[in-house]
Formats: structure tokens, sequence, C-alpha cells
């Protein structure tokens, strides 16, 4: 007799063809840090027992590689500030080789030393750990009381148990942006990859975004007047558009949301750490998987329902001083 054909389920296609294959879950909207672009001085959180635990967690990544997702990425808020992250992880890792590619993380890299052995026992093989100064005094001001050499040691604790890291630095106006070839130098220097990002208007904050902003096209433009940068074919299927630094040997990437948009090729949907799909990182289009989880079921007819209101870009602009941000949400709430 012979055997029947393997039934596939379809994959997750939103109305404008994007296939979707990059889940981005957060496991805490918690920081130990306030950067000033991200959060509030004074942010509320959510309250613990609104949280996914670590069984319902696993249970949206599987229906997600289910219908395949390819890749999981664990974000915050802060990720390694959530006590039983490990154990989150460990269960979302079972699914590597089978359907799922990679599991990685987001990370200020505070944790990095009590977390990396773990992290690689666990099936991460590449971090990108946050970082947007150099300069102890900066960083503290940008973080609102964060210790540079908490991160710096965090890093080399990741890369000493053989972790791949990239840096992801929002670019400042008044912060950084002098300081960005120094740091570009720094990483390459110790084979870190670098991604330089805009600020986006997303929650409000103290600062106006306006005078935080510069377009990360500029900063390209300033960068190859000294540098030599050559198009690097390395693609992750995300946002960043990747350049070699012929001088320090180095990758670089941008991400533009507001310069540049992106949105024709995106990949990828985020869960909050409370089970809220958002469809758009500039949008307000949502999903309520919790419920769906708790009321016993539905959940794969929950995500097709969901990407089929995926919409088809964010309209992310920072043009004039006092404006409101494009989404009322803070990017803690779903680590990028
Ligand atoms: N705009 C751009 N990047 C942001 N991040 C946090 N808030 C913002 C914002 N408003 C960055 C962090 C980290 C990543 C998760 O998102 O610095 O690199
Ligand atoms: Fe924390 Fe990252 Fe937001 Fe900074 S940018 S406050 S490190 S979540």
């Amino acid at each position: 007799m012979l055997d029947k054909p393997q039934i596939q389920p379809a994959k997750l296609v939103d109305p404008f063809g994007r296939e979707i294959t990059y889940l981005r879950l957060s496991v805490t909207d918690r920081c130990d840090l306030r950067c000033t672009y991200c959060m509030a001085e004074k942010m509320t959180f959510l309250p613990k027992s609104d949280l996914l635990d670590a069984s319902e967690l696993e249970e949206v990544a599987s229906a997600f590689i289910a219908r395949g997702v390819r890749k999981i990425r664990i974000t915050g808020g802060e990720p390694l500030v959530r006590r039983n992250i490990i154990d989150i992880m460990e269960r979302v890792s079972k699914h590597l080789g089978h359907g799922l590619d990679e599991l990685t993380l987001t990370t200020n890299g505070t944790q990095l030393q009590k977390h990396a052995s773990d992290l690689v026992r666990v099936g991460v093989k590449r971090i990108n750990v946050s970082l947007d100064s150099l300069n102890p005094e900066t960083f503290s001001r940008i973080t609102r009381g964060g210790r540079l050499a908490q991160v710096l040691d965090g890093i080399a604790a990741a890369q000493s148990h053989g972790l791949k890291i990239k840096l992801n630095v929002v670019v400042l106006k008044q912060d950084n942006l002098d300081e960005l070839p120094a740091m570009i130098r720094w990483a390459h220097a110790r084979d870190i990859d670098v991604t330089l990002i805009e600020a986006m208007p997303m929650g409000e904050i103290e600062a106006d975004r306006f005078d935080q902003y510069t377009p990360v096209s500029d900063v390209k433009a300033n960068l190859a007047k000294d540098w030599a940068l050559s198009r690097d074919t390395y693609r992750t299927g995300g946002p960043s558009d990747y350049w070699r630094v012929a001088e320090t040997g180095g990758r670089l990437g941008f991400i533009t949301p507001l310069s540049k948009n992106f949105c024709g090729g995106c990949n990828r949907v985020r869960l909050t750490c409370t089970g809220k799909l958002f469809l758009c990182l500039g949008r307000d289009e949502d999903a309520d998987l919790r419920a769906v989880l708790r009321s016993g079921g539905g959940l794969d007819a929950a995500l097709i329902e969901a990407i089929g209101r995926k919409p088809e870009s964010h309209d992310f602009r920072i043009d004039a001083p006092g404006q409101s941000p494009a989404v009322a949400r803070h990017m803690s709430m779903t680590g990028g």
C-alpha cells in the first residue's frame, strides 16, 4: 500500500503575499534600564499575573512553528530579567532542527554574565546586544543610571562562551552621533557586527523625538566620507541593509524605518508578554492570543485570522517638533 502523502499545513501568508516566518516573542515588558528614547522615567508595567506562563508561551511558539515560522527571537523589555527565562527558552529550543532554524535573543547585556552559558546550552548561537554608547557617563545618561562596565563584562562573557554578537545602536542626535565611528571601530575590532537604528516614535516619553532623531541615511553618508563601504551579500530577511567597512573589515547594518521604508519584505509578527499579537510595529492591529489560549483552543485559526489583517506598512514620521507617537505602546512592549 502506498504511503499517504504528508499534508503540509498551509503557510502563514498575509494579504500582501508576504510569508510570515519570523516571530518575536516578548517575555516581559520590564527592564532594569530606562533608556530615554524607549521608556518614560516612571513606567507603569503590566501586572505579572497577566503574563503568559512558560507553557502558554511554548504553545504559541509551537503553533507558529507548525505554520512555517522558522526563526524566533526572545525579546522584552529585557528578556533576561524574567525569572524563568531559561526554562522558557529551553521549551522553545526543543523545536530547533524540527521546523525551527534559529532561536535567538535581543538583550541589553546587563545579565549576560549570569546567563551566557545557559543560552549556549539551549542552542542560541547569536544574540543582539543593545548598546548606545561606550562612554560611561553617556551610557548612564541614556539609560538613566545604567553601568556600562556591567554590559561590557556581559559581552565579554557571551563571547567567551562562543556567542556571536551584533550590537544594535539607536542613533541619537544629542547623545551618540559623534561617537559612532569609534563605536563601530571598537566593535569590529572584536568581531562584533553593528547595526545603526533610527529612533522610532513609539509611546510617550519626556523628550521630544524631533530633538533625538537623525536619519541614519545621513549618518551613512558621513561615514562614507572616511570609510570605503561596499554592499555585503549577507541577508537575514530583515530590514537591515548590510555593508562591509574596508578599513575595519567588519559588517555594518542600517535600519531606516523613517528615512527609507522597508515594509515590502516584512516577514515577522510580534507577541507581547501578555499574549497580544501585534501585526506591525507601527500599527495598532492586534489579536488577543491569551484569550484564545485560555478559552481552550482555536489557536491555529486565530493565527490565520490575525495574519489576514496584517497592515501593509507602518506610518512612522518625525518631521516636526511636538508630534504624537505613531502608536501609544512603547517599544518595550514588543522589543523592537
Ligand atoms: N526607536 C528605536 N529603537 C528603539 N529601541 C527601543 N525603543 C526604541 C525606539 N523608540 C531599541 C532598543 C533595542 C531594541 C529592542 O529596540 O535600543 O535595540
Ligand atoms: Fe530597556 Fe532596551 Fe528599553 Fe533600554 S531600550 S529601557 S535596555 S528595553
